[in-house]
């Protein structure tokens, strides 16, 4: 560190001492930046920490910072949450000894001491009483009152009472994002997955299941049959790390079918493929209705993620028509090309019906007057 950059920094510490000192009086220190976050706290908690600043835990964090604003900021962000103090309940033996990450979480969003909404360790994992002072009843230390990640029943998942005790450690800050907004009810809440079946918390900022080319391992450790569909010749680009399952589906719930992020399926593939929303002249049915009526959005074998190839695609609806005009069926006029027996048939189903019926989606061709015939 650059001497001055040091002077500066004492400076500060001691600036930032003094203004808590005086903290009604000092209404408008020098720093703007610093101001709101210091004139704060009326805290009485806060203020009992500041008494005793031989605190070991806060100097070095003051030494550190790169300028005047960030040591004020930083030091009033440790005592305002006061949650690193009740953290050492738990840290002076969970410390950097561990052979587990455990104080990676404070590279997380759960260990941004400046958050007053972030846990400490008790939030999660509950007061722990017996842990911390001994329980006669059990050999040993007894475990804290909430366990993540363990026992864990063959299918991944846990038992009921297990997963809720979990979930409701979550739940006490998560149950009103909009995004979890519909977890109760959920096939996952019914199916007892917990919160920690995907997410892991001591892990330095690597959430797997929250990174677009890891989630989808996180997702097979149960879903072995998408596993084995994502991996057919055609497919959404997830292995490729450019989607997620996440883009489809909402894993916390939502109020569409298939934990679908959207209302419906079809809103959800509209969110990328608009074109083929419409409005068009002349409809499909059966693309209104879902799309998943001839793809499979996890990947197939024939290609454009389709079910089956045309015309077996097309005859699962519709009977084959034969010939429809003498020149299709390369015949005479006087052919009687219109019976279902004749050789016409052949001759378009031999063909991918999307040769001539290349609209499949919706036709929009006004010139056409056999446009609802999803010609081009
Ligand atoms: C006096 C030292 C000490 C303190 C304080 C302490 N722990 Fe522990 N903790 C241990 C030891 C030792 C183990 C390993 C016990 C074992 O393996 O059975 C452990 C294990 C754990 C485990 C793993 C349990 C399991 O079954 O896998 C968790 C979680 C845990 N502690 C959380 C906490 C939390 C949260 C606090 C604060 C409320 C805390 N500990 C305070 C010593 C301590
Ligand atoms: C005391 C409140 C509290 C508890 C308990 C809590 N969280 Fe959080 N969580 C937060 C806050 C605050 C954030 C940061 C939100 C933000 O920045 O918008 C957060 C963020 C997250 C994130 C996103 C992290 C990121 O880097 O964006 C995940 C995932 C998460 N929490 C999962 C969990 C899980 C799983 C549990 C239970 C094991 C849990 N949380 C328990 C408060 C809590
Ligand atoms: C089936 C896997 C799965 C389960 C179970 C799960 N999550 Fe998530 N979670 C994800 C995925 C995937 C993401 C990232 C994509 C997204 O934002 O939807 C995520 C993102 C998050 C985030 C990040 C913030 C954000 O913007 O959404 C939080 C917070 C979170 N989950 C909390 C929870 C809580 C609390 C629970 C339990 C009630 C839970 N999750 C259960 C898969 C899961
Ligand atoms: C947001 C919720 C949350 C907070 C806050 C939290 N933990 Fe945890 N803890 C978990 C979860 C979930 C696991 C399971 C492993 C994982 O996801 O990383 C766990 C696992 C552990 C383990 C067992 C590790 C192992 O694999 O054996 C210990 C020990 C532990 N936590 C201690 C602490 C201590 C100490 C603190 C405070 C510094 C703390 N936890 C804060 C959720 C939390
Ligand atoms: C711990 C196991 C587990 C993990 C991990 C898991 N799921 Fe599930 N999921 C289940 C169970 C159990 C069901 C219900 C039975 C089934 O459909 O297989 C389910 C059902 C579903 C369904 C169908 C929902 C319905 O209403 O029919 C979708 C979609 C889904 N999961 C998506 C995901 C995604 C995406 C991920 C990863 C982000 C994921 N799951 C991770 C266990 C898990
Ligand atoms: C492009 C959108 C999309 C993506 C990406 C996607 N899904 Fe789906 N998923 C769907 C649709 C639509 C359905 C419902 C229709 C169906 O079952 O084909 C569904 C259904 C499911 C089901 C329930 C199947 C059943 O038989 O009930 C599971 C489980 C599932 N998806 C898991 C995943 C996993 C895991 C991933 C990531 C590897 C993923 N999905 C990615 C669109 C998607
Ligand atoms: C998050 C955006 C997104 C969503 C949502 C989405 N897709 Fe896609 N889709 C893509 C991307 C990206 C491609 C690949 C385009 C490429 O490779 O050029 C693709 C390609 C396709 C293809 C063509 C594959 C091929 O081999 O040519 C089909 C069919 C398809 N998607 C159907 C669907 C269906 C059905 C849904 C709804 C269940 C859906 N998509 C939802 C992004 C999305
Ligand atoms: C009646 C069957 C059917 C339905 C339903 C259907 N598709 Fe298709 N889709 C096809 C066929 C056939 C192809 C191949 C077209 C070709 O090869 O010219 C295709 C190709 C695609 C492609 C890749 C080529 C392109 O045109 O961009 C995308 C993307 C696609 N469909 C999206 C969707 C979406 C989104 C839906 C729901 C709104 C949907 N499809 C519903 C039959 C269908
Ligand atoms: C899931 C069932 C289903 C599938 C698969 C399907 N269709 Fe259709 N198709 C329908 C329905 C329903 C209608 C509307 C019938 C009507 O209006 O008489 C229709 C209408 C049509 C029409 C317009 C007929 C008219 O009289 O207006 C054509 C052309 C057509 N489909 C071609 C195809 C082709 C080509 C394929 C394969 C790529 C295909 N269809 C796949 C259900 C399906
Ligand atoms: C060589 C071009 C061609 C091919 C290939 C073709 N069609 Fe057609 N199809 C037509 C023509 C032209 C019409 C309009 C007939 C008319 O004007 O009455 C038609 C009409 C239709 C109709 C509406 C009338 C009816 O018979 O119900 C449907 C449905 C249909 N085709 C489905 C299919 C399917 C399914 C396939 C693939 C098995 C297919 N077509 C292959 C040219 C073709």
């Amino acid at each position: 560190m650059k001497p001055i950059r040091q002077l500066l920094t004492k400076f500060a510490f001691i600036v930032g001492l003094c203004v808590f000192y005086t903290a009604p009086a000092a209404a408008e220190p020098a720093n703007t930046e610093a101001a709101p976050a210091v004139a704060a706290p009326a805290n009485p908690e806060a203020a009992a920490a500041v008494a005793a600043p031989a605190n070991a835990d806060v100097a070095p964090a003051v030494a550190k910072p790169v300028n005047a604003a960030e040591a004020a900021l930083k030091k009033e962000a440790d005592l305002k949450s006061d949650a690193r103090t009740k953290d050492q309940v738990c840290t002076r033996c969970h410390d950097e000894s561990e052979t587990k990450p455990i104080l990676s979480l404070y590279q997380t969003k759960h260990g941004v001491r400046a958050d007053s909404r972030a846990p400490n360790c008790q939030s999660c994992h509950g007061e722990s009483d017996k842990h911390l002072h001994g329980d006669p009843s059990v050999k040993g230390r007894a475990s804290p009152d909430v366990v993540f990640g363990t026992r864990r029943g063959t299918s991944g998942d846990f038992e009921t009472k297990e997963a809720i005790l979990q979930n409701t450690a979550c739940l006490a800050c998560h149950r009103t994002d909009s995004k979890r907004s519909h977890w109760e009810g959920s096939t996952h809440q019914r199916e007892n997955v917990a919160c920690v079946s995907c997410h892991t918390i001591h892990n330095g900022g690597h959430d797997k299941v929250r990174e677009k080319l890891t989630q989808a391992d996180v997702c097979f450790t149960c879903h072995k049959e998408q596993r084995t569909l994502i991996n057919k010749p055609s497919h959404h680009p997830i292995p490729e790390g450019k989607m997620a399952c996440s883009d489809c589906h909402n894993p916390h719930g939502s109020v569409g079918p298939k934990l679908m992020k959207r209302d419906t399926v079809n809103d959800t593939c509209y969110t990328c493929h608009m074109e083929k929303r419409g409005p068009f002249a002349h409809n499909h049915e059966p693309v209104d209705d879902d799309c998943t009526n001839c793809h499979n959005p996890h990947g197939t074998t024939a290609e454009s993620m389709l079910k089956m190839r045309a015309p077996f695609l097309c005859n699962t609806c519709h009977t084959p028509h034969g010939a429809v005009s003498p020149s299709l069926a390369g015949q005479s006029a006087a052919a009687p090309y219109a019976s279902p027996m004749n050789s016409g048939v052949a001759i378009t189903q031999g063909r991918a019906c999307a040769n001539c019926h290349s609209e499949v989606h919706g036709s929009n061709n006004p010139g056409l007057t056999n446009s609802q015939f999803l010609f081009r």
